[in-house]
C-alpha cells in the first residue's frame, strides 16, 4: 500500500482582501519527488508555511503522514524537514554546533556519525567549526539543508533552494536529492528553474494565483507537447515537422518527401514552454 505523505484538499488562506491560497488540492505519495512550480506570488511559500504552523489556513484539509499539522504539530514537525526560502540561523554558531543543537531540540540522541555524514554530503566538512556568519551565501544555503535534515525527517521540503546559487552547487545538490529519493525520502521542491523540475521530479504541480492549475506526472505533462523534427531539405531550407498523433515520426514518408534531407534534429518538448502556456492562459 502506498501511503500519502502529504494531502492538500481545497486549502484556502487570505491575508485581508488578498486570497493567497484559493483552492490548493494535490496529494504527494510517500517516496515521490514533486516539483511545485509557480510564478512569484503564486502562494507557494504560504502553502509551505501552512505545513509548519507559521500560517493558519482558513479552510480545507492538510494531512502530513496522515495527521493535521494544526491538530498534531509535534508529529508534523518530526516528519518534515523544511528548507525555508529565507536564510535564517544564528550567525554565531558553527555548522557542527547547529546540527547538534537541532537534534537536541527534537529530543533526539546525538548522532555524530549522521551529523558528520550530512556535513560531508553538503560539502561543509572543512567549515564545520567556522561561525555561520563567515560562510559564503552558497555555504549558508547548504547549511539550511543540513539543518532541515538533522532530525532525519521522512519528508523534505525545499523552498527555492537554488535561487542565487551557482551552477556547480546546484548540480551537487541535485545529486544529493537524487540520493535521498533513492533512500525513500519524499521530496517537494519549489523552484524557478524549470529545467531542474524536469530533471528530478516524478510529478509536477503548477500553482498560480493561489490555485493548483495542474498536478500530474512529469512524463504526462511533457507528453502534452509534441516533439519536433527539424531538417534541411535539398534547397537548403529548414523544415519543421511535428510528431504524429500517436507519437513518433513516419520516417518512410519523411524520406520520400525529403529525399535529400540532412541536419536532422529532434527537438524535445520543454517543461518551460508548457509551464508558460498554463500560467499565461490564466
Ligand atoms: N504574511 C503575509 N501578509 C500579507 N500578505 C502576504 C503574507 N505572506 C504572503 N503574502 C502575499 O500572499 C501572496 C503569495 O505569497 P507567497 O506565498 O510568498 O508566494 P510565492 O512563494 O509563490 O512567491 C503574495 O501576494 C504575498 O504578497
Ligand atoms: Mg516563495
Amino acid at each position: 500500500m502506498t501511503q500519502n505523505a502529504l494531502v492538500f484538499n481545497k486549502v484556502e488562506k487570505s491575508f485581508g482582501e488578498l486570497k493567497a491560497l484559493k483552492n490548493i488540492s494535490f496529494t504527494v505519495e510517500a517516496g515521490t519527488f514533486v516539483a511545485l512550480l509557480g510564478p512569484n506570488g503564486a502562494g507557494k511559500t504560504t502553502l509551505i508555511n501552512c505545513l509548519n504552523g507559521l500560517t493558519k489556513r482558513d479552510g480545507g484539509e492538510i494531512l502530513v503522514m496522515g495527521e493535521d499539522p494544526e491538530v498534531n504539530p509535534l508529529h508534523t514537525k518530526m516528519a518534515l524537514g523544511i528548507v525555508e526560502q529565507e536564510l535564517v540561523f544564528d550567525p554565531f554558531f558553527t555548522p557542527l554546533e547547529m546540527l547538534r543543537m537541532r537534534r537536541g531540540l527534537f529530543g533526539l540522541k546525538p548522532d555524530e556519525e549522521y551529523v558528520n555524514w550530512l556535513l560531508d554530503k553538503l560539502s561543509l566538512t572543512d567549515k564545520k567549526n567556522v561561525r555561520a556568519r563567515q560562510l559564503s551565501g552558497g555555504m549558508k544555503r547548504r547549511l539550511m539543508i543540513a539543518k532541515a535534515l538533522a532530525h532525519k525527517p521522512t519528508i523534505l521540503i525545499l523552498d527555492e533552494p537554488t535561487a542565487g546559487v551557482d551552477v556547480e552547487l546546484r548540480n551537487s545538490l541535485y545529486e544529493f536529492l537524487g540520493e535521498l529519493k533513492k533512500e525513500g525520502m519524499t521530496i517537494v521542491l519549489t523552484t524557478h528553474y524549470i529545467e531542474e523540475a524536469q530533471l528530478l521530479a516524478d510529478k509536477v504541480a503548477i500553482q498560480d494565483a493561489g490555485e493548483t492549475l495542474i498536478f500530474e506526472s512529469t512524463k504526462t505533462l511533457l507528453g502534452r507537447k509534441k516533439k519536433i523534427l527539424e531538417l534541411t531539405n535539398e534547397d537548403g531550407e529548414v523544415v519543421t515537422l511535428e510528431e504524429g498523433e500517436k507519437g513518433g515520426f513516419n520516417l518512410e514518408k519523411i524520406s520520400a518527401d525529403y529525399p535529400r534531407a540532412h541536419n536532422l534534429r529532434v527537438i524535445e518538448p520543454k517543461l518551460e514552454d508548457i509551464f508558460l502556456e498554463f500560467t499565461k492562459k490564466k
